[in-house]
């Protein structure tokens, strides 16, 4: 399975990724996470990096390209990946065809996780992250039982550099002319679909697994088919217009993208089905003549007794 997953600061972007991960067991590789780490490891990529990302702009597309291409061809990519925050921006979209064409793995779906704008800077600016496990909490939506302290393993709790309102508003900026657009560059590939990043964070995973399971493992929509039970659909509203912060995606757009990929599922269904009733015919009447064959067989064999007693005679 190979998916980016798109979306606004703060959309919930990691946190889906991390429960997808533990689903498909596939890595996450998140851009923001590799530069951070670099920063934090004071290495000369990390030095270069820390400047763009405290203001809210976009680290170059040479660093961060770089890093992606190196992180993809490592072993646990080959299975598949979901890419977090990565790509951008246009660049950085075709680079990252140019590079999955390579290696002979193209993108199957660019999910967008769309959130309204005033959620995104309560979101951003109540996270706290811990030090020593990665834990995400939300002082606002999902606080820590204990004020700074984390439930899982009681490390300290803390808040990135670039969650302060300024540079939030910069990043929301920047996501609006440069990453935006991206929804346009996946559409025109038929490969953007699009969930709601409201509302309970169990619930948005199901809606995600849904458009994955549709559109990427698409044998599990025939579970209906076969007698088992069928997984939930999303949500009409998943396919309903985005807010107001990304504007590319139009309501009709989705909705015609969900019908289009509807319309060749029940194709599939009937092809599937068609073979199997074939099968079916072919398996009861073979037994059949079988049967008949191994009657007619002692009678053949009966022949040489009669000579045998004439022959004595
Ligand atoms: P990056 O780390 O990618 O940050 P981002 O895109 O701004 O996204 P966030 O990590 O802030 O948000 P998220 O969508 O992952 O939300 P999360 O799940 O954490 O990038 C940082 C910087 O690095 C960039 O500004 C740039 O400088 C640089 N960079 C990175 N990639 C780059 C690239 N490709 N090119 C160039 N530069 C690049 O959730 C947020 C909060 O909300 C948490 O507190 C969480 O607990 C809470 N939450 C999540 N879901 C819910 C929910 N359903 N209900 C309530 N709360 C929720």
């Amino acid at each position: 399975m190979r998916i980016v997953l798109l979306g606004a600061p703060g959309s919930g972007k990691g946190t889906q990724s991390k429960l997808l991960v533990e689903k498909y067991k596939i890595p996450q590789i998140s851009t923001g996470d590799l530069l951070r780490a670099a920063v934090a490891a004071g290495t000369e990529l990390g030095r270069r990096a820390k400047a763009a990302m405290d203001a809210g702009q976009l680290v170059t597309d040479d660093v961060v390209l770089g890093m992606i291409q190196e992180r993809l061809a490592q072993p646990d990519a080959r299975n598949g990946f979901i890419l977090d925050g990565f790509p951008r921006n246009n660049p950085q979209a075709q680079a990252l065809d140019s590079l999955l064409a390579r290696l002979g793995q193209p993108l199957q779906l660019a999910l967008l996780v769309d959130v309204g704008t005033e959620v995104l800077l309560k979101r951003l600016t109540g996270r706290r992250t811990c030090a020593r496990c990665g834990q995400m909490y939300n002082v606002y939506f999902q606080p820590p039982r204990i004020a700074g302290r984390c439930d899982k393993c009681n490390g300290e709790l803390q808040q990135r550099s670039d969650d302060n309102e300024s540079t939030i508003r910069k990043r929301l900026e920047v996501y609006e002319q440069q990453t935006a657009p991206l929804m346009a560059y996946y559409r025109s590939q038929n490969k953007l679909r699009k969930v709601t990043g409201e509302g309970d964070v169990q619930e948005i995973f199901r809606s995600i697994v849904n458009l994955i399971e549709d559109h990427i493992h698409p044998l599990s929509a025939l579970r209906g088919a076969i007698g088992q039970t069928p997984a939930p659909r999303p949500k009409v509203t998943d396919l309903k217009a985005p807010t107001p912060v990304k504007t590319a995606l139009s309501a009709s757009a989705g909705t015609q993208a969900a019908a289009k990929k509807a319309a060749p599922k029940k194709k599939a269904v009937a092809k599937k089905a068609a073979p199997k009733k074939k099968a079916v015919a072919k398996k009861k009447a073979a037994p059949k003549k079988k049967a008949v064959a191994k009657k007619a067989a002692p009678k053949k064999k009966a022949a040489p007794k009669k000579k045998a007693v004439r022959a004595r005679r």
